[in-house]
């Protein structure tokens, strides 16, 4: 850790004002290099004030993803991440995606997490644009090397959907998190999360990972015209309304996705069977679309796999691993 995640990890831990030999002491600095590091946050838009006879104490911190700040919080959160090991924080980047695509070549380790306050050409699924407000959402990409035999990298999906809205439920008490599966979460019948995997074999070790892109809509009020009425955000779903601290939704999902990272061989199919609650899909009626025809039917359960079971109109059932979703504005009910 950094110098300055030492010193937010201690002032968080302590939640009390800390003296200058106490805190020092805890982060390995001397009084002078620690004075020098609180100006050096002060600067960043964190409140540290000296207060007399007590000590530092942490107030306030800035509506900024900080990278020292996510690592701090989440080793509070959860000892020994995998998932969020390595945290790197971008201003400004194309996508969160291709920057991790990059590393991975370039050999990086499982579990780094890339953030962007916000992308250029952040992109969804079936080459969609992906609106990403600068400061607003959270807009991220995790490395994952999976020590699992390829038919079963599938798998991803499910975890990542069951892990993020575990996340946001433990950020946000009051909201219920569905899954419309595959990719998507909801609040209130609205999409706040949308989920991008992309995978790829490293030509050079013939490695294969998988890139892990998450966009979550945090503290929007608004959306583009093309959206209206059809993304939301935690924050238009929380009692009040008022703006959620970026940094601990980010931490609470981490944790819960690094939780259940664990799982992902032996506990998948409590995964599934979680997914397959929170389910939008299960027990209506419901349209896949493919690049070269369609399906229709009632969506009955998700398949061990986490594959998406369907009954068809004529009563056959049928198992389907991708594809466009929509809820069908027909059927028997
Ligand atoms: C979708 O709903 O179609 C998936 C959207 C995924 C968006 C995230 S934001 C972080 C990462 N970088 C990207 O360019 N896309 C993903």
């Amino acid at each position: 850790m950094t110098p300055d995640a030492r010193i937010l990890l201690a002032l968080r831990q302590a939640d009390r004002a800390l003296t200058v030999p106490e805190l020092a002491a805890t982060v390995g600095l001397t009084a002078e290099e620690l004075a020098f590091r609180i100006v050096g946050l002060t600067a960043a838009g964190y409140q540290i004030p000296l207060i007399p006879h007590q000590g530092y104490r942490l107030l306030a911190a800035p509506d900024r993803m900080i990278a020292d700040d996510v690592v701090a919080r989440l080793k509070i959160e959860r000892s020994g991440v995998v998932i969020g090991r390595e945290i790197l924080v971008f201003q400004k980047t194309s996508s969160t995606n291709d920057v991790v695509g990059r590393m991975a070549r370039e050999g990086a380790a499982e579990g780094v997490v890339v953030f962007a306050e916000t992308q250029t050409a952040g992109r969804g699924r079936l080459g969609r644009r992906w609106a990403s407000a600068d400061h607003e959402g959270l807009w991220f990409s995790i490395l994952v090397r999976p020590e699992l035999g390829i038919s079963d990298w599938s798998r991803l999906t499910t975890w990542v959907a069951v892990g993020v809205a575990r996340g946001l439920e433990a950020a946000v008490p009051e909201v219920r998190v569905a899954v419309k599966w595959p990719n998507d979460l909801y609040l209130n019948g609205q999409k706040a999360v949308g989920i991008l995997i992309e995978s790829a074999t490293d030509p050079k070790s013939g490695a294969g990972f998988a890139i892990v892109g998450i966009g979550i809509n945090v503290n929007q009020l608004e959306f583009p015209p093309e959206l209206a009425g059809k993304a939301t955000s935690l924050r238009l779903n929380r009692p009040g309304g008022a703006p959620l601290d970026r940094q601990e939704v980010a931490v609470k999902v981490l944790a819960r996705l690094d939780e259940l990272y664990q799982e992902l061989g032996s506990g998948f199919d409590r995964i599934v069977a979680e997914a397959e609650r929170r389910s939008l899909l299960i027990a209506r009626w419901i349209e896949v679309q493919y690049p070269h025809g369609r399906v229709r039917g009632e969506a009955i359960g998700l398949e061990r796999d986490g594959s998406l079971r369907i009954r068809t109109e004529d009563g056959a059932e049928c198992t389907i691993s991708g594809g466009e979703v929509s809820v069908a504005a027909w059927g028997p009910r």
